[in-house]
């Protein structure tokens, strides 16, 4: 089968509405499904679904594709991989012929070292002379079924076991280097990366190992090292024990800090927790676990350091506009030592009473004060409105003022105009910042097409030709016989044009998601922007021929300077989307 067909399979027996079943207000809307964009946080609807293109596009945040380009978005997943991942799951064959591209082989190799590095250390744990990694496990509790499960390992404490191991596979040893599992000194020599350490193999949702994290056996520095980024594995983008949690998370997911607190809560019975790959959480590793659960649990270690981690999370989730609560351990330092300590029906208990996000910014004003103190009460007071006022809904924002006002023996009414006051001062700055930002889009470089400012009418027409041949590819040899690449005037535009040419040159068919192999995602979202933006747009020949008769002859700097239609008459017509204009050039 060759890879058009298999694209126009997947995008037949994938609905691409499916994706965003999910999101806020998904909606019906005739033909075509609104929703709450995925990809940004917002409140009212500007993710537009359209079935019959096979594309989705948010006119707030520019993000657009179709389900290939989805997947490579929402979990990072290559072109090649996203392909695959739906061919499998639609039971769809895929040819070998497909996948021998540079960067897949590469992928595959990376895949393949890493699992049978995982195997080895493995293998070493429970057959190894050495039985410290073993002891190691044993001694935090974890049972022999649990060490399984994950696939726990025991690297040696030997500069070269690994590499000798996977040479004889016939591995060579720069395979090993790009995979990230041997590293090579300055003075040239090959060594294993992971020594004397027990290991947590990350699996991605698919089932791929894609990296380790290994830990000392003792308190030796550092305590945790992690696979560095290779093609495979980017610890910002991907979530331990994801594979696990996908399944058992669309209610609740649990956010840990560690690699031992997942495992403690996954032996413990709850299955639904991951963890970051040994940094802080990143926005995108907010959207990834935005799209797995309705609300997410934040369960970091209770001290000082976990607890402004959990303020950042928050954050990230807050973007994402996603619910999240926070665990309140006492007389534990992380969820493996609480589970270990009192048992897992205590643990229910704290995920019960897991405190929302205003609850957890109030109670932490009040640290290091003493309210029973005037001065502590007004340091209360003065922290606390800060946090009321970023309470956007009234009824849930006046209840809390009422409970600090109570907490602080005040007047409700005093509490609530100090709230007020700042939530005006604040609002007079947003709409400040709003403008700014339009005022910046507006002398915006277009990173992408940079010559696409300088000349605005033209890229506008390039445009609404590209649209029109996409939306209507068996009228396109039309403009296809008339205009040469070389006509166009911006490169990105030029390229797209083409990529169509050259796929319709050779196909019976075309299909906006047919470009998905020459432009990567962000690429993908500008094209279903451009196609998206013309789709209720009445082309007519007239308007076609005038486009292709301006391009050809812009090229001549001389005739776009007596081109009588100003660039913002040109846009305020394109974008009234008006029949029959006379242009005059
Ligand atoms: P133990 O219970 O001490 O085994 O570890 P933990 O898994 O509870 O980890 P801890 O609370 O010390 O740290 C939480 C997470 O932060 C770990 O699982 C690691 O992912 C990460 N981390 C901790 N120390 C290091 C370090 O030295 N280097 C890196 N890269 N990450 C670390
Ligand atoms: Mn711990």
């Amino acid at each position: 089968m060759n890879m058009q067909k298999l694209i126009q399979q997947i995008l037949e027996k994938k609905p691409i509405a499916d994706m965003f079943r999910q999101c806020n207000y998904f909606q019906r809307h005739g033909r075509n499904y609104t929703c709450c964009c995925p990809f940004h946080s917002e409140k009212t609807p500007s993710c537009v679904i359209y079935p019959e293109l096979y594309l989705f596009y948010c006119k707030g945040c520019g993000v657009g594709g179709d389900v290939i380009t989805f997947l490579q978005l929402t979990e990072n997943f290559s072109y090649m991989d996203a392909i695959n991942l739906l061919a499998q799951e639609l039971n769809l064959k895929i040819a070998p012929e497909n996948f021998n591209s540079k960067i897949k082989l590469q992928r595959d190799i990376c895949y393949a070292i890493n699992r049978e590095t995982a195997n080895f250390y493995y293998f070493n744990l429970l057959r190894g002379g050495d039985k410290r990694g073993l002891e190691y496990f044993i001694k935090r509790h974890l049972s022999p079924r649990i060490i399984k499960k994950y696939g726990l390992g025991f690297a040696p404490d030997d500069w070269h076991a690994l590499r000798n191991y996977l040479s004889q596979k016939g591995y060579s040893d720069e395979e090993l280097i790009l995979s990230g599992v041997c590293r090579k000194s300055e003075k040239g020599n090959i060594y294993d990366n992971f020594r004397n350490r027990v290991i947590f193999p990350i699996v991605n949702p698919v089932g791929n190992v894609i990296g380790f994290g290994g830990r000392v056996l003792d308190d030796s520095k550092p305590k945790y090292l992690n696979t560095s980024d290779t093609p495979v594995f980017d610890k910002g983008s991907n979530l331990f024990s994801l594979h696990f949690a996908q399944n058992k998370a669309s209610d609740m997911l649990i956010l840990a800090e560690g690699y031992m607190d997942v495992i403690a809560m996954h032996q413990a019975g709850f299955e639904n927790v991951v963890a970051t790959l040994g940094t802080a959480i990143t926005p995108q590793q907010a959207r990834l676990i935005a799209r797995y659960t309705k609300e997410v649990i934040i369960a970091y270690d209770s001290d000082f350091a976990g607890q402004n981690a959990t303020q950042k999370a928050l954050q990230h989730f807050q973007a994402v506009g996603l619910p999240a609560r926070v665990l309140h351990i006492q007389n534990a330092k992380d969820p493996d030592e609480f589970i270990k300590n009192y048992g897992s029906e205590e643990f229910k208990i704290l995920i019960k009473n897991a405190k929302n996000a205003i609850h957890f910014q109030l109670d932490k004003c009040k640290i290091n004060l003493d309210l029973q103190t005037e001065q502590g009460k007004a340091s209360m007071l003065r922290r606390s409105v800060q946090v009321l006022a970023e309470i956007e809904n009234d009824f849930v924002r006046k209840n809390y003022i009422s409970k600090i006002a109570g907490d602080l023996e005040i007047d409700f009414k005093i509490l609530e105009s100090q709230v007020n006051n700042i939530i005006k001062k604040q609002a007079k700055n947003n709409k400040k910042i709003e403008f700014q930002k339009i005022e910046n889009q507006l002398y915006q470089k277009d990173e992408m097409n940079p010559l696409a400012n300088q000349y605005l009418k033209e890229s506008k027409l390039e445009e609404m030709l590209l649209a029109y041949i996409m939306l209507f590819p068996e009228n396109a040899e039309i403009v296809l016989k008339k205009l040469l690449p070389e006509d166009f005037i911006t490169d990105f535009h030029r390229k797209i044009y083409q990529a169509v040419f050259q796929i319709i040159s050779e196909n019976f068919k075309f299909m906006p998601s047919f470009l998905g192999y020459f432009f990567d995602k962000n690429q993908m979202s500008r094209i279903a922007g451009i196609v998206i933006n013309y789709i209720e747009y009445e082309f007519d020949s007239e308007i076609i021929n005038h486009c292709i008769l301006h391009l050809q002859n812009a090229k001549n700097q001389t005739v776009i300077n007596h081109i009588n239609m100003s660039d913002n008459d040109l846009v305020q017509v394109i974008a009234n989307k008006q029949k029959h204009i006379h242009w005059t050039n």
